[in-house]
């Protein structure tokens, strides 16, 4: 039995080829192309109902396939069942069994998979340990307090050193205090056990704080996959770029004619090839300041300000455009008087109105 060493095939790569599934008329994974290296943190971040569940479940076997392939280690086991795919999957809820033990509940899948008890006993008291829960052994998940239960099922999932580890939404049950914690916990676990692990949620914090590369997905479609920080600096998309950052990217539509970009009250030089038409200018609240009218590279309406104790939120309209600034904690500012907007010209990004997509066009 496998029980003191992380996953050690290290040739092994677990490969999504053209994923689809739908549900009746409802197409929910379109076309998934994933590449998940061995002893990788991957995180399946977007909003709810875009179809990360689904594509967990069709990679742990709990939903079929209608196109595509999953190969693990060059192997095809888009057909194999949940049980000989060497995957273990942590659900929201923890799923743990009420009238077991901690240690009974961490054991299960090798009593059950026909191990000796003495075997059980020693990788129970080994994966509890691993997850500093050895002291509750005796106890019941009723006994248990949230963050408790989650490490029992997390332990049970390490138990067998799968491949692979599935987790959907492992932390969304825990308060926001538990949360951080058990985030920091998590990723230092990952690390320690260098175990592949597909993490899926709807939370970018938790995406950007524990990914490796984060796969970021809108209505079933994977918008863009790469690090934290290359995901956050140069998003591919109009839905990455509203989607990271709290709060999010701010943006100013309008039209993009003879090498400007036009809006309402503005007109900015351009350089670049971009597509000649609508376009969406955005620009990140920690890049900008406001400052007096006619001072930046725009001016627009203070719609209200708010303290956070940390630092001032300003608020401005623009037209039918809202944006929020983030300033210094002593800023203030007068709802309803005119200021600029400024930000460094590399901190503008330009997106296709119609179809979303970056351009390559930039502030000159
Ligand atoms: N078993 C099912 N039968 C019918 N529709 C489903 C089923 N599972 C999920 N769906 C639908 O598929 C879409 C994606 O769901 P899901 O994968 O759970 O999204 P997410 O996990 O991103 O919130 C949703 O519209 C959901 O209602
Ligand atoms: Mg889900």
């Amino acid at each position: 039995m496998q029980t003191g060493n992380p996953s050690t095939d290290t040739a092994k790569r677990l490969s999504l080829r053209k994923l689809n599934k739908s549900f009746g008329k409802v197409h929910v994974v379109k076309d998934l192309d994933l590449e998940v290296e061995p002893g990788e943190f991957l995180v399946l971040l977007g909003p709810s109902g875009c179809g990360k569940t689904t594509a967990l479940r069709m990679i742990a076997g709990l939903e079929t396939v209608d196109t595509g392939t999953i190969e693990l280690g060059g192997n095809d086991i888009t057909r194999v069942l949940p049980k000989y795919r060497d995957i273990a999957m942590v659900f929201q809820s923890y799923a743990l069994y009420p009238h077991k033990t901690v240690a009974e509940n961490i054991g299960f899948p090798l009593k059950v998979a026909g191990y000796k008890a003495s075997e059980v006993d020693a990788a129970v008291r080994d994966t509890a340990a691993q997850v500093h829960m050895e002291d509750y052994l005796a106890r019941f998940p009723r006994e248990l307090s949230g963050g408790q239960r989650q490490r029992v099922a997390l332990g049970r999932a390490m138990i067998r050193r799968p491949y692979a580890f599935l987790m959907d939404e492992p932390l969304s049950n825990l308060d926001a205090k538990l949360r951080g914690h058990m985030r920091a916990e998590l990723k230092h676990m990952q690390h320690d056990l260098g175990t592949t692990t597909i993490y899926v949620t709807h939370d970018q914090i938790e995406a950007m704080t524990l990914a490796h590369r984060v796969a970021i997905m809108n209505e079933g479609v994977l918008q863009q996959l790469g690090t934290p920080r290359e995901v956050y600096d140069e998003p591919a998309t109009l839905f990455v770029a509203g989607f990271m950052g709290s709060p999010p990217m701010n943006f100013v539509h309008g039209s993009i004619a003879s090498q400007r970009f036009e809006s309402t009250g503005m007109a900015l030089p351009v350089s670049g090839n971009g597509s000649s038409g609508k376009a969406v200018l955005g620009f990140r609240p920690e890049d900008s300041t406001v400052g007096s009218a006619g001072a930046g590279l725009f001016d627009a309406t203070v719609f209200t300000s708010e303290q956070t104790g940390e630092y001032t939120l300003v608020t401005l309209s623009l037209a039918d455009d809202t944006m929020t600034i983030k300033m210094p904690r002593d800023f203030e500012a007068e709802i309803h008087s005119t200021v600029s907007v400024d930000f460094p010209k590399d901190k503008g990004f330009f997106f296709d109105a119609v179809s979303g997509n970056r351009d390559a066009l930039s502030l000159v």
